[in-house]
């Protein structure tokens, strides 16, 4: 494909909303309202934002720049800037996305489920039901990995439509749709008696509860909420226009992000605090507290105990598929370019290669819950090895490579669009990028291998 040929998002709104549906998933339903009841409440909620400023948006704006030069996938874009050695680095991010699609995948075919079963009616019973109805669930031999194919499926037909036929067009229905998901069922959790008691949790500042390991998991929650590191933000902006301004694109999508995550927060906590069920994290809130606390909650007012749990359940498989198609975009492009063939073919491959390796994942929750490497199970070992060891050193080096090695103008001329808009706080970002990004995520790094 030549570079004029190359597709290309068609609206601003597409960018934002496309970019922001990778970033939103379930990272911000399940974890950063949980992390931030127990940290500190608002004065975590504080350091987040900061560490989405000043870590966060710099990495996202750094990956915008290579994707956006690279008018390619990733690790062609890589080495279009920096040449065959760092084109490893490009590589190593679209191997992440590779891998990060297929057990994710996993995750949003749970999602399609507890829609499906919420609609039939499947969502009541006591607190032991949700906790049996989850293990029989991932248990299963063939129910999971049907759920699985179904939501690569989905991703399928709309990744080979093309990016503003197929992901635009969709991020167009499934963000607005997911927020106006979130609006009502937050509306409905702060209207619950005792409603108060959730939101003081998750917003009264604690600050005797902060402390150096709370900056860390903010900083890890930051990079991890932004999809920095896997290939997504630098593919999608491959389909930039020249006008797109890359260091405002990335602070909306920051700001969004942010805002989704605490919605999801005032969402969850209102509702587990009138019933007097304390909420945790993970798949165990989504899959087994909440669906307990939604029932309890709403069981007794007119159509909300009906529809709460299918709402909920619709928005987290919104959120859930909207970050799978950009985890799959990464790979279908590097395809596509690097083998030279068509979008459709490569889109196949993809998916028939990432659900293969997602079945093992599948079915490690169940009948191959016994095959272990290093004591984990492949579920396990895959989030192990993509989220804290592929992710930090890409975002590491990527943060080096654009910090020490491209010449600075090449970098300026990206972000203030070779001119023609303004160059506002380049010389900021030039500095997180150097110096500050590399130092945190080196550090985040070594503590979660143990070694500081
Ligand atoms: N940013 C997503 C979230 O908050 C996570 C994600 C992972 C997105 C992998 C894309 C790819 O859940």
């Amino acid at each position: 494909m030549t570079q004029s040929e190359r597709a290309n998002f068609g609206t601003k709104l597409g960018v934002i909303l496309a970019t922001a549906g990778s970033a939103v998933g379930l990272g911000n339903v399940w974890r950063f309202p949980y992390m931030a009841g127990e940290n500190g409440g608002a004065a975590f909620i504080i350091i987040y934002f900061f560490c989405v400023l000043v870590l966060g948006i710099p990495c996202m704006i750094s990956e915008f720049i290579i994707g956006r030069h690279g008018q390619s996938n990733t690790a062609r874009a890589y080495r279009k800037m920096g040449g065959k050695a760092w084109s490893v680095v490009g590589i190593m991010s679209v191997l992440t996305g590779f891998l990060i699609t297929s057990y994710y995948a996993v995750v949003a075919g749970w999602c399609l489920q507890y829609l499906w079963a919420s609609l039939a009616g499947d969502m009541q019973g006591d607190p032991a039901y949700f906790t049996s109805y989850f293990t029989a669930f991932t248990q299963h031999p063939v129910k999971p990995v049907f759920w699985l194919i179904v939501i690569m499926g989905i991703t399928y037909f709309i990744i080979k439509k093309g990016v503003e036929k197929g992901i635009e067009r969709a991020s167009k229905i499934f963000m607005p749709t997911l927020f106006i998901l979130l609006l009502i069922i937050v509306v409905a959790s702060c209207l619950l008696p005792h409603a108060s008691e959730g939101i003081r949790f998750m917003i009264q500042p604690d600050l005797s509860k902060i402390n150096s390991d709370v900056f860390l998991s903010a900083l890890g929650q930051a990079f991890y909420s932004l999809s920095i590191g896997m290939g997504c933000v630098c593919t999608y902006a491959s389909y930039y226009s020249k006008q797109t301004r890359l260091a405002s694109t990335a602070t909306e999508i920051g700001i969004i992000d942010s805002i989704v995550a605490v919605l999801a927060g005032l969402m969850i906590f209102p509702a587990a605090f009138s019933v007097g069920l304390s909420p945790d994290s993970g798949p165990s809130l989504v899959f087994i507290t909440l669906p307990n606390v939604f029932q309890q909650a709403f069981s007794g007012i007119p159509i909300l105990g009906y529809v709460i749990s299918p709402l909920f359940y619709a928005l987290l498989s919104l959120a859930a598929i909207t970050s799978l198609i950009s985890l799959h975009e990464v790979s279908t492009a590097f395809f596509a370019e690097e083998l030279s063939i068509t979008r459709k073919k490569a889109a196949f491959i993809v998916s028939i290669t990432t659900s293969a390796i997602g079945i093992f994942c599948a079915l490690s929750f169940g009948v191959l819950s016994d095959v272990t490497i290093a004591g984990m199970t492949l579920f396990n070992l895959f989030d192990y090895v993509t989220g804290q060891i592929f992710l930090p050193v890409v975002g590491f080096l990527t943060c080096v490579f654009i910090g020490w090695f491209v010449p600075h103008q090449i970098i300026r001329d990206e972000y203030a669009n070779f001119g023609s808009t303004s160059a506002g706080f380049f010389h900021a970002y030039l500095f997180l990028v150097k110096y500050f990004c590399p130092f945190c995520i080196a550090v985040i790094f070594l503590r979660q291998l143990g070694v500081i």
